[in-house]
């Protein structure tokens, strides 16, 4: 079952935490309009693209040379592979649903655990995004923003670029 507020979710997640796009094989517009308001607010040019199957995402991904890093509570645990995780120069990072087909593990090149415990997809994301750029996302800024957060310790400031 399609759960638009996850996806809406999976797609914030991945452009604040420094991926360049999300691959979604089915999604309402709901999900995509969140996201273009997002990235024209608040900068960026994370890209969300629609209707591949994950096969052929996969296949492509391999083609191109990417390394397919599935995230699942089976896998082995981040913290033994994360060195190898970290070498690797371009990753397609792959979450689930509900049920993941059998085939997906076998095409990964890495199936990994975040913890052998079962949560959540966006958690997952997550934290291996972070861990991958060991920390390094946290800093990353947005260009072309139309607003911009002023860090402060109390209360909101938000200036206009
Ligand atoms: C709600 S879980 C359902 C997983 C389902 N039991 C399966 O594997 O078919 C949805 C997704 O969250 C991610 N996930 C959940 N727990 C995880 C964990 N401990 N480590 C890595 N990924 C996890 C996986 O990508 C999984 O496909």
């Amino acid at each position: 079952m399609r759960d638009d507020r996850t996806l809406t979710h999976l797609c914030l997640v991945s452009r604040a935490l420094g991926a360049e796009s999300i691959y979604l094989e089915d999604a309402e517009k709901e999900v995509t309009g969140t996201l273009s308001e997002v990235n024209e607010t608040w900068g960026g040019e994370f890209r969300a693209v629609l209707g591949a199957s994950w096969r052929k995402v996969i296949k492509e991904a391999k083609g191109e040379g990417r390394s397919v890093v599935h995230l699942t509570m089976y896998g082995l645990p981040i913290q033994d592979v994360i060195g190898e995780l970290r070498n690797l120069d371009r990753i397609l990072l792959v979450v689930g649903g509900p049920k993941v087909p059998g085939k997906v593990y076998h095409e990964a090149d890495f199936n990994v655990a975040v913890t052998s415990q079962p949560h959540s997809e966006v958690a997952a994301l997550a934290i291996a995004l972070h861990e991958i750029q060991s920390g390094e996302e946290l800093k990353r800024t947005f260009p072309k923003s139309k607003l911009r957060i002023l860090p402060t310790a109390h209360g909101k400031r938000v200036v206009e670029n």
